[in-house]
Protein backbone atom coordinates (compact mmCIF):
# COMPACT_ATOMS: atom_id res chain seq x y z
CA UNK A 1 0.00 0.00 0.00
CA UNK A 2 1.46 3.24 -1.23
CA UNK A 3 0.45 5.67 1.80
CA UNK A 4 3.89 8.05 1.16
CA UNK A 5 2.68 12.07 1.65
CA UNK A 6 2.45 13.47 -1.71
CA UNK A 7 5.31 15.48 -3.38
CA UNK A 8 5.52 18.47 -1.53
CA UNK A 9 6.65 20.92 -3.84
CA UNK A 10 9.83 23.57 -3.26
CA UNK A 11 7.96 26.46 -2.45
CA UNK A 12 6.90 27.15 1.17
CA UNK A 13 3.10 27.86 1.03
CA UNK A 14 2.73 31.50 1.41
CA UNK A 15 4.72 31.63 -2.23
CA UNK A 16 3.09 29.22 -3.95
CA UNK A 17 0.01 31.88 -3.79
CA UNK A 18 1.96 33.72 -6.12
CA UNK A 19 4.75 31.36 -8.26
CA UNK A 20 4.87 31.34 -12.14
CA UNK A 21 2.06 29.11 -14.05
CA UNK A 22 5.20 26.92 -15.00
CA UNK A 23 5.76 26.34 -11.48
CA UNK A 24 2.26 25.67 -10.51
CA UNK A 25 1.68 23.69 -13.96
CA UNK A 26 5.37 21.42 -13.15
CA UNK A 27 4.00 20.77 -9.24
CA UNK A 28 0.13 19.81 -10.27
CA UNK A 29 1.62 17.49 -13.19
CA UNK A 30 4.04 15.89 -10.33
CA UNK A 31 0.91 16.05 -7.59
CA UNK A 32 -1.51 14.09 -10.16
CA UNK A 33 1.05 11.38 -11.15
CA UNK A 34 0.80 10.48 -7.40
CA UNK A 35 -2.83 11.25 -6.60
CA UNK A 36 -3.66 9.24 -9.54
CA UNK A 37 -1.49 5.96 -8.97
CA UNK A 38 -2.31 6.51 -4.94
CA UNK A 39 -6.08 6.22 -5.77
CA UNK A 40 -5.36 3.39 -8.32
CA UNK A 41 -3.36 1.55 -6.31
CA UNK A 42 -5.15 1.56 -2.94
CA UNK A 43 -8.91 1.69 -3.64
CA UNK A 44 -10.67 -0.68 -5.75
CA UNK A 45 -13.06 1.28 -7.32
CA UNK A 46 -10.80 3.40 -9.48
CA UNK A 47 -9.01 0.40 -10.29
CA UNK A 48 -12.05 -1.42 -11.97
CA UNK A 49 -12.60 2.23 -13.14
CA UNK A 50 -9.09 2.71 -15.09
CA UNK A 51 -9.23 -0.88 -15.91
CA UNK A 52 -12.70 -0.55 -17.54
CA UNK A 53 -11.30 2.43 -19.78
CA UNK A 54 -8.35 0.70 -20.48
CA UNK A 55 -6.28 3.72 -18.28
CA UNK A 56 -3.18 2.88 -16.51
CA UNK A 57 -1.23 5.95 -14.26
CA UNK A 58 1.38 5.54 -16.02
CA UNK A 59 -0.26 6.84 -19.11
CA UNK A 60 -0.06 10.27 -17.42
CA UNK A 61 2.43 12.73 -19.28
CA UNK A 62 0.92 15.60 -19.19
CA UNK A 63 -1.74 17.20 -17.81
CA UNK A 64 -4.08 17.40 -20.57
CA UNK A 65 -3.52 13.02 -20.14
CA UNK A 66 -6.16 13.37 -17.55
CA UNK A 67 -8.82 14.00 -19.75
CA UNK A 68 -8.25 9.49 -20.58
CA UNK A 69 -9.49 8.79 -17.11
CA UNK A 70 -12.92 7.94 -16.24
CA UNK A 71 -15.11 10.86 -14.13
CA UNK A 72 -16.18 9.85 -10.33
CA UNK A 73 -19.63 11.31 -8.88
CA UNK A 74 -21.56 10.95 -6.10
CA UNK A 75 -23.27 7.76 -7.21
CA UNK A 76 -19.47 6.19 -7.01
CA UNK A 77 -19.30 7.38 -3.06
CA UNK A 78 -22.78 6.18 -2.35
CA UNK A 79 -22.34 2.78 -4.24
CA UNK A 80 -18.92 2.17 -1.58
CA UNK A 81 -20.83 3.71 1.69
CA UNK A 82 -19.20 3.89 3.72
CA UNK A 83 -15.82 3.74 3.81
CA UNK A 84 -15.24 1.89 0.72
CA UNK A 85 -13.41 4.82 -1.26
CA UNK A 86 -10.68 5.59 1.33
CA UNK A 87 -6.86 5.02 -0.01
CA UNK A 88 -5.89 4.27 3.75
CA UNK A 89 -6.44 1.63 6.27
CA UNK A 90 -9.35 2.86 8.42
CA UNK A 91 -6.77 3.31 11.73
CA UNK A 92 -5.06 6.11 9.62
CA UNK A 93 -8.10 7.95 9.15
CA UNK A 94 -8.20 11.03 11.84
CA UNK A 95 -11.97 12.50 10.77
CA UNK A 96 -15.28 11.75 8.97
CA UNK A 97 -17.46 14.48 7.59
CA UNK A 98 -20.59 13.75 5.89
CA UNK A 99 -23.01 15.24 3.65
CA UNK A 100 -26.45 14.90 4.33
CA UNK A 101 -28.12 14.30 0.99
CA UNK A 102 -31.41 14.63 0.97
CA UNK A 103 -32.25 11.38 -0.63
CA UNK A 104 -30.48 8.29 0.50
CA UNK A 105 -27.33 7.44 2.09
CA UNK A 106 -25.24 10.56 2.92
CA UNK A 107 -21.88 10.87 1.24
CA UNK A 108 -19.40 10.18 3.67
CA UNK A 109 -15.42 11.81 3.60
CA UNK A 110 -12.34 10.64 5.36
CA UNK A 111 -9.31 12.65 6.30
CA UNK A 112 -6.09 11.74 7.50
CA UNK A 113 -4.19 13.49 9.87
CA UNK A 114 -1.94 15.35 7.02
CA UNK A 115 -5.07 16.26 4.92
CA UNK A 116 -6.63 17.65 8.19
CA UNK A 117 -3.47 19.54 8.72
CA UNK A 118 -3.39 20.39 4.71
CA UNK A 119 -6.88 21.91 5.11
CA UNK A 120 -6.13 24.18 7.72
CA UNK A 121 -3.71 25.61 5.95
CA UNK A 122 -5.93 26.37 3.19
CA UNK A 123 -8.80 27.90 4.87
CA UNK A 124 -5.89 30.01 6.81
CA UNK A 125 -4.20 31.32 3.34
CA UNK A 126 -8.22 31.81 2.40
CA UNK A 127 -9.15 33.73 5.78
CA UNK A 128 -6.20 35.72 4.78
CA UNK A 129 -6.86 36.73 1.00
CA UNK A 130 -10.73 37.93 2.87
CA UNK A 131 -8.61 40.29 4.84
CA UNK A 132 -8.65 38.72 7.85
CA UNK A 133 -5.34 38.75 9.80
CA UNK A 134 -3.47 36.73 13.10
CA UNK A 135 -5.27 38.37 16.12
CA UNK A 136 -8.34 38.97 14.84
CA UNK A 137 -11.79 37.30 16.20
CA UNK A 138 -13.54 35.30 13.70
CA UNK A 139 -17.42 34.25 14.94
CA UNK A 140 -18.23 30.89 12.85
CA UNK A 141 -21.87 30.56 12.22
CA UNK A 142 -21.48 27.23 9.76
CA UNK A 143 -22.74 24.55 11.03
CA UNK A 144 -20.56 22.02 13.44
CA UNK A 145 -20.84 18.49 13.16
CA UNK A 146 -21.17 16.19 9.95
CA UNK A 147 -21.19 19.40 7.50
CA UNK A 148 -17.43 20.39 6.78
CA UNK A 149 -18.11 23.91 7.84
CA UNK A 150 -17.99 24.40 10.87
CA UNK A 151 -14.72 22.23 11.72
CA UNK A 152 -13.16 23.63 8.58
CA UNK A 153 -13.37 27.03 9.33
CA UNK A 154 -12.74 26.26 12.61
CA UNK A 155 -9.00 25.17 12.18
CA UNK A 156 -7.94 27.63 9.98
CA UNK A 157 -8.60 30.33 11.53
CA UNK A 158 -7.16 28.91 14.33
CA UNK A 159 -4.42 28.14 11.97
CA UNK A 160 -4.04 31.75 10.95
CA UNK A 161 -3.96 33.08 14.61
CA UNK A 162 -7.30 33.99 15.35
CA UNK A 163 -9.38 34.16 18.34
CA UNK A 164 -12.29 32.15 17.08
CA UNK A 165 -16.26 32.01 18.24
CA UNK A 166 -17.45 28.46 17.64
CA UNK A 167 -20.97 29.37 17.30
CA UNK A 168 -22.13 27.09 14.83
CA UNK A 169 -25.83 27.57 13.08
CA UNK A 170 -28.95 28.09 15.15
CA UNK A 171 -29.54 30.30 18.66
CA UNK A 172 -30.50 33.23 16.13
CA UNK A 173 -30.79 35.70 19.00
CA UNK A 174 -27.55 35.04 20.59
CA UNK A 175 -25.68 35.10 17.32
CA UNK A 176 -27.13 39.10 17.76
CA UNK A 177 -25.76 38.73 21.27
CA UNK A 178 -22.46 37.87 20.61
CA UNK A 179 -21.49 39.44 17.83
CA UNK A 180 -22.71 42.74 19.86
CA UNK A 181 -20.52 41.89 23.24
CA UNK A 182 -17.65 40.20 21.91
CA UNK A 183 -16.99 42.20 18.89
CA UNK A 184 -15.67 39.93 16.34
CA UNK A 185 -13.93 41.18 13.45
CA UNK A 186 -14.77 38.15 10.94
CA UNK A 187 -17.81 36.10 10.54
CA UNK A 188 -17.92 32.88 8.39
CA UNK A 189 -21.59 32.20 7.45
CA UNK A 190 -23.96 31.25 4.57
CA UNK A 191 -25.28 34.24 2.71
CA UNK A 192 -29.00 32.82 3.49
CA UNK A 193 -28.19 32.74 6.99
CA UNK A 194 -26.56 36.15 7.53
CA UNK A 195 -29.93 37.33 6.00
CA UNK A 196 -32.01 35.52 9.34
CA UNK A 197 -29.03 37.01 11.45
CA UNK A 198 -30.13 40.34 10.05
CA UNK A 199 -33.94 39.62 10.60
CA UNK A 200 -32.97 39.28 14.55
CA UNK A 201 -30.48 42.28 14.49
CA UNK A 202 -33.34 44.64 13.60
CA UNK A 203 -35.96 42.94 16.06
CA UNK A 204 -33.58 43.62 18.78
CA UNK A 205 -32.53 47.09 17.80
CA UNK A 206 -29.13 46.20 16.75
CA UNK A 207 -27.79 48.76 14.06
CA UNK A 208 -26.25 46.20 11.51
CA UNK A 209 -23.82 48.81 10.05
CA UNK A 210 -22.48 49.55 13.37
CA UNK A 211 -21.16 46.36 14.43
CA UNK A 212 -17.19 45.57 14.64
CA UNK A 213 -17.89 43.43 11.78
CA UNK A 214 -15.49 43.87 8.84
CA UNK A 215 -15.67 41.09 6.48
CA UNK A 216 -18.04 38.21 5.68
CA UNK A 217 -16.85 35.23 4.50
CA UNK A 218 -19.53 33.91 2.78
CA UNK A 219 -20.17 30.71 0.99
CA UNK A 220 -21.80 26.62 1.09
CA UNK A 221 -24.95 28.11 -1.31
CA UNK A 222 -24.94 30.47 -4.49
CA UNK A 223 -24.75 33.79 -3.88
CA UNK A 224 -24.80 36.77 -6.52
CA UNK A 225 -23.23 40.39 -7.22
CA UNK A 226 -26.34 41.88 -6.18
CA UNK A 227 -26.29 39.99 -2.66
CA UNK A 228 -22.79 41.27 -1.92
CA UNK A 229 -23.87 44.96 -2.80
CA UNK A 230 -26.63 44.34 -0.45
CA UNK A 231 -24.77 42.76 2.24
CA UNK A 232 -21.83 45.40 2.45
CA UNK A 233 -24.33 47.91 2.40
CA UNK A 234 -26.27 46.55 5.30
CA UNK A 235 -23.78 45.28 6.99
CA UNK A 236 -20.99 47.63 6.63
CA UNK A 237 -18.62 44.73 5.80
CA UNK A 238 -16.35 43.71 2.71
CA UNK A 239 -18.48 40.43 1.52
CA UNK A 240 -16.31 37.69 0.04
CA UNK A 241 -17.20 34.02 -1.48
CA UNK A 242 -15.30 30.89 0.10
CA UNK A 243 -16.22 27.25 -2.38
CA UNK A 244 -16.00 24.15 -1.64
CA UNK A 245 -17.59 20.76 -1.44
CA UNK A 246 -17.12 17.55 1.20
CA UNK A 247 -16.03 15.44 -1.25
CA UNK A 248 -13.32 17.45 -2.23
CA UNK A 249 -12.47 18.86 1.00
CA UNK A 250 -14.79 21.03 2.43
CA UNK A 251 -14.50 24.74 2.45
CA UNK A 252 -11.59 26.52 1.05
CA UNK A 253 -10.87 24.74 -2.61
CA UNK A 254 -11.62 28.39 -3.81
CA UNK A 255 -11.41 31.84 -2.30
CA UNK A 256 -12.01 35.51 -3.38
CA UNK A 257 -9.66 37.83 -2.56
CA UNK A 258 -10.23 41.06 -1.00
CA UNK A 259 -8.34 43.31 -2.92
CA UNK A 260 -9.71 42.28 -6.34
CA UNK A 261 -13.15 40.57 -5.56
CA UNK A 262 -13.54 39.20 -8.84
CA UNK A 263 -13.85 35.49 -8.83
CA UNK A 264 -12.63 32.71 -6.61
CA UNK A 265 -8.49 31.66 -6.88
CA UNK A 266 -8.59 28.20 -6.68
CA UNK A 267 -5.96 26.71 -4.51
CA UNK A 268 -4.55 24.84 -7.93
CA UNK A 269 -2.08 23.46 -5.20
CA UNK A 270 -4.09 21.16 -3.80
CA UNK A 271 -6.75 21.15 -6.54
CA UNK A 272 -6.82 20.46 -10.29
CA UNK A 273 -9.66 22.11 -11.96
CA UNK A 274 -11.30 21.07 -15.46
CA UNK A 275 -14.58 22.42 -17.00
CA UNK A 276 -16.65 20.24 -19.13
CA UNK A 277 -20.05 19.89 -20.72
CA UNK A 278 -22.07 18.25 -18.63
CA UNK A 279 -24.15 16.75 -21.65
CA UNK A 280 -20.91 15.22 -23.40
CA UNK A 281 -17.94 15.51 -20.69
CA UNK A 282 -15.70 17.05 -23.31
CA UNK A 283 -13.26 18.91 -21.48
CA UNK A 284 -13.70 22.84 -22.28
CA UNK A 285 -11.49 25.87 -22.93
CA UNK A 286 -10.52 28.72 -20.10
CA UNK A 287 -13.33 30.82 -20.15
CA UNK A 288 -15.81 28.24 -21.67
CA UNK A 289 -19.21 27.79 -19.60
CA UNK A 290 -19.41 24.13 -18.20
CA UNK A 291 -19.50 21.97 -14.96
CA UNK A 292 -16.79 22.01 -12.73
CA UNK A 293 -14.97 18.71 -11.76
CA UNK A 294 -11.66 18.44 -9.69
CA UNK A 295 -8.82 16.24 -8.76
CA UNK A 296 -7.25 16.11 -5.36
CA UNK A 297 -3.87 16.64 -5.94
CA UNK A 298 -2.33 15.68 -2.49
CA UNK A 299 -5.49 14.28 -0.59
CA UNK A 300 -4.35 10.94 0.93
CA UNK A 301 -7.46 9.45 2.70
CA UNK A 302 -10.00 10.26 -0.10
CA UNK A 303 -8.59 10.68 -3.05
CA UNK A 304 -10.88 12.09 -5.72
CA UNK A 305 -10.22 11.61 -9.73
CA UNK A 306 -12.17 13.69 -12.15
CA UNK A 307 -15.15 14.33 -9.55
CA UNK A 308 -17.99 15.84 -10.89
CA UNK A 309 -19.09 18.63 -8.71
CA UNK A 310 -22.08 19.66 -10.97
CA UNK A 311 -21.35 23.01 -10.39
CA UNK A 312 -21.88 25.36 -13.36
CA UNK A 313 -19.04 27.85 -14.07
CA UNK A 314 -15.86 29.20 -16.05
CA UNK A 315 -12.35 29.46 -15.45
CA UNK A 316 -10.41 32.48 -15.43
CA UNK A 317 -6.96 33.47 -15.50
CA UNK A 318 -4.99 34.57 -12.21
CA UNK A 319 -5.40 38.09 -11.00
CA UNK A 320 -4.36 38.91 -7.28
CA UNK A 321 -2.95 35.31 -7.49
CA UNK A 322 -1.38 33.57 -10.38
CA UNK A 323 -3.86 30.66 -9.81
CA UNK A 324 -6.97 30.37 -11.59
CA UNK A 325 -10.16 31.92 -11.47
CA UNK A 326 -13.46 30.56 -11.00
CA UNK A 327 -16.32 32.63 -11.51
CA UNK A 328 -19.29 32.76 -8.80
CA UNK A 329 -21.06 29.80 -9.14
CA UNK A 330 -23.88 30.53 -11.82
CA UNK A 331 -26.18 27.24 -10.12
CA UNK A 332 -26.20 23.57 -9.76
CA UNK A 333 -27.11 21.48 -12.72
CA UNK A 334 -29.70 19.65 -10.58
CA UNK A 335 -31.54 23.34 -9.66
CA UNK A 336 -31.28 23.97 -13.26
CA UNK A 337 -35.22 25.07 -14.08
CA UNK A 338 -36.05 24.06 -17.78
CA UNK A 339 -39.43 26.44 -18.10
CA UNK A 340 -40.78 25.99 -21.53
CA UNK A 341 -37.72 25.43 -23.21
CA UNK A 342 -35.74 28.18 -21.02
CA UNK A 343 -33.13 27.52 -18.67
CA UNK A 344 -32.66 29.27 -15.90
CA UNK A 345 -31.00 29.16 -12.55
CA UNK A 346 -32.69 31.16 -9.02
CA UNK A 347 -29.59 32.77 -8.97
CA UNK A 348 -30.74 34.60 -11.95
CA UNK A 349 -34.14 35.41 -10.22
CA UNK A 350 -32.00 37.15 -7.09
CA UNK A 351 -29.87 39.20 -9.46
CA UNK A 352 -33.43 40.47 -10.96
CA UNK A 353 -35.41 40.83 -7.18
CA UNK A 354 -32.77 43.11 -5.83
CA UNK A 355 -33.31 45.43 -8.78
CA UNK A 356 -36.33 46.13 -7.51
CA UNK A 357 -36.47 48.68 -4.38
CA UNK A 358 -39.55 47.28 -2.48
CA UNK A 359 -38.31 43.78 -2.81
CA UNK A 360 -36.82 41.82 -0.43
CA UNK A 361 -33.46 39.08 -0.87
CA UNK A 362 -36.39 36.95 0.80
CA UNK A 363 -37.23 34.25 -1.99
CA UNK A 364 -38.52 31.01 -2.98
CA UNK A 365 -38.80 29.38 -6.62
CA UNK A 366 -42.08 27.17 -7.26
CA UNK A 367 -42.59 25.14 -9.74
CA UNK A 368 -45.91 23.11 -10.33
CA UNK A 369 -48.03 21.38 -13.13
CA UNK A 370 -51.67 22.82 -13.28
CA UNK A 371 -53.10 21.25 -16.44
CA UNK A 372 -50.00 19.36 -17.43
CA UNK A 373 -48.41 22.49 -18.14
CA UNK A 374 -44.78 23.59 -16.07
CA UNK A 375 -45.46 26.68 -14.41
CA UNK A 376 -42.73 29.35 -11.90
CA UNK A 377 -44.17 31.28 -8.98
CA UNK A 378 -41.69 32.89 -7.52
CA UNK A 379 -42.58 33.69 -3.94
CA UNK A 380 -40.56 37.04 -2.29
CA UNK A 381 -41.27 38.97 0.71
CA UNK A 382 -41.10 43.07 0.39
CA UNK A 383 -39.14 44.73 2.30
CA UNK A 384 -40.75 46.18 6.17
CA UNK A 385 -43.11 49.42 5.66
CA UNK A 386 -44.01 48.71 1.78
CA UNK A 387 -47.50 49.87 1.04
CA UNK A 388 -50.11 47.31 -0.88
CA UNK A 389 -50.03 49.45 -3.97
CA UNK A 390 -46.15 49.57 -3.55
CA UNK A 391 -46.49 45.89 -3.37
CA UNK A 392 -48.52 44.92 -6.39
CA UNK A 393 -45.94 47.53 -8.35
CA UNK A 394 -43.40 45.31 -7.25
CA UNK A 395 -45.30 42.07 -8.46
CA UNK A 396 -45.46 43.61 -12.27
CA UNK A 397 -41.81 45.19 -12.41
CA UNK A 398 -40.32 41.66 -11.06
CA UNK A 399 -42.94 39.90 -13.93
CA UNK A 400 -41.95 42.43 -16.60
CA UNK A 401 -38.15 42.03 -15.76
CA UNK A 402 -37.67 38.25 -15.74
CA UNK A 403 -39.60 38.11 -19.08
CA UNK A 404 -37.03 40.82 -20.51
CA UNK A 405 -34.04 39.46 -19.54
CA UNK A 406 -35.03 35.87 -19.04
CA UNK A 407 -37.48 35.65 -21.50
CA UNK A 408 -39.99 33.32 -19.50
CA UNK A 409 -43.28 34.48 -18.19
CA UNK A 410 -43.77 33.39 -14.45
CA UNK A 411 -46.29 33.80 -12.00
CA UNK A 412 -44.95 36.41 -8.97
CA UNK A 413 -46.27 36.47 -5.20
CA UNK A 414 -45.35 39.38 -3.49
CA UNK A 415 -45.57 38.16 0.66
CA UNK A 416 -45.19 40.65 3.94
CA UNK A 417 -41.96 40.42 5.36
CA UNK A 418 -41.51 37.15 7.34
CA UNK A 419 -43.33 34.98 5.58
CA UNK A 420 -41.34 32.53 4.31
CA UNK A 421 -39.52 29.97 6.30
CA UNK A 422 -35.67 31.76 7.11
CA UNK A 423 -33.22 30.03 6.56
CA UNK A 424 -30.42 28.30 9.08
CA UNK A 425 -27.60 27.50 7.02
CA UNK A 426 -28.51 26.34 2.89
CA UNK A 427 -31.32 28.41 1.60
CA UNK A 428 -33.66 26.03 -0.72
CA UNK A 429 -34.20 28.60 -2.80
CA UNK A 430 -36.10 26.02 -5.39
CA UNK A 431 -39.15 24.13 -4.84
CA UNK A 432 -40.39 21.43 -6.93
CA UNK A 433 -44.10 20.47 -6.77
CA UNK A 434 -44.56 18.82 -9.97
CA UNK A 435 -45.78 15.59 -9.62
CA UNK A 436 -43.38 12.89 -10.34
O1 LIG B 1 -20.95 23.47 1.45
C1 LIG B 1 -18.62 23.27 1.97
C2 LIG B 1 -18.58 24.70 2.36
C3 LIG B 1 -18.81 25.08 3.64
C4 LIG B 1 -18.22 25.66 1.43
C5 LIG B 1 -18.72 26.40 4.04
C6 LIG B 1 -18.12 27.00 1.77
C7 LIG B 1 -18.38 27.37 3.07
P1 LIG B 1 -21.22 20.54 0.82
O2 LIG B 1 -22.23 20.54 1.90
O3 LIG B 1 -20.64 19.25 0.39
O4 LIG B 1 -19.98 21.42 1.23
O5 LIG B 1 -21.88 21.27 -0.42
C8 LIG B 1 -21.13 21.55 -1.56
O6 LIG B 1 -22.40 23.55 -2.02
O7 LIG B 1 -21.07 21.63 -4.70
C9 LIG B 1 -21.98 23.86 -4.30
O8 LIG B 1 -23.12 23.42 -5.00
C10 LIG B 1 -22.40 24.56 -3.03
N1 LIG B 1 -21.45 25.63 -2.68
C11 LIG B 1 -20.46 25.60 -1.77
N2 LIG B 1 -19.83 26.81 -1.73
C12 LIG B 1 -20.43 27.59 -2.66
C13 LIG B 1 -20.24 28.92 -3.11
C14 LIG B 1 -19.98 22.75 1.53
N3 LIG B 1 -19.33 29.73 -2.59
C15 LIG B 1 -21.96 22.31 -2.56
N4 LIG B 1 -21.04 29.37 -4.11
C16 LIG B 1 -21.17 22.69 -3.78
C17 LIG B 1 -21.99 28.57 -4.67
C18 LIG B 1 -21.45 26.82 -3.28
N5 LIG B 1 -22.22 27.32 -4.26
Amino acid sequence: MSTVAPPSGEIPTADIEFASRDHISALQLERLRWSVRHAYENVAHYRQAFDAAGVHPSDLKDLADLAKFPFTGKTDLRANYPFGMFAVPRDQVSRIHASSGTTGQPTVVGYTAGDLNNWADLIARSLRAAGVRSGDIVHIAYGYGLFTGGLGAHYGAERLGCTVIPMSGGMTDRQVQLIDDFRPDAIMVTPSYMLTILDAMVRKGVDPAATSLRVGVFGAEPWTESMRSELEQTFALDAVDIYGLSEVIGPGVAMECAETKDGLHIWEDHFYPEIIDPETGQVLPDGAEGELVFTSLTKEALPVIRYRTRDLTRLLPGTARSMRRMQKITGRTDDMIILRGVNLFPTQIEEIILTVPALAPQFECVLDQPERMDRLTVRVESRADTTADERLSAAAALTQRIKQRIGVSVAVEVLLPDSLERSLGKARRLVDRRPK
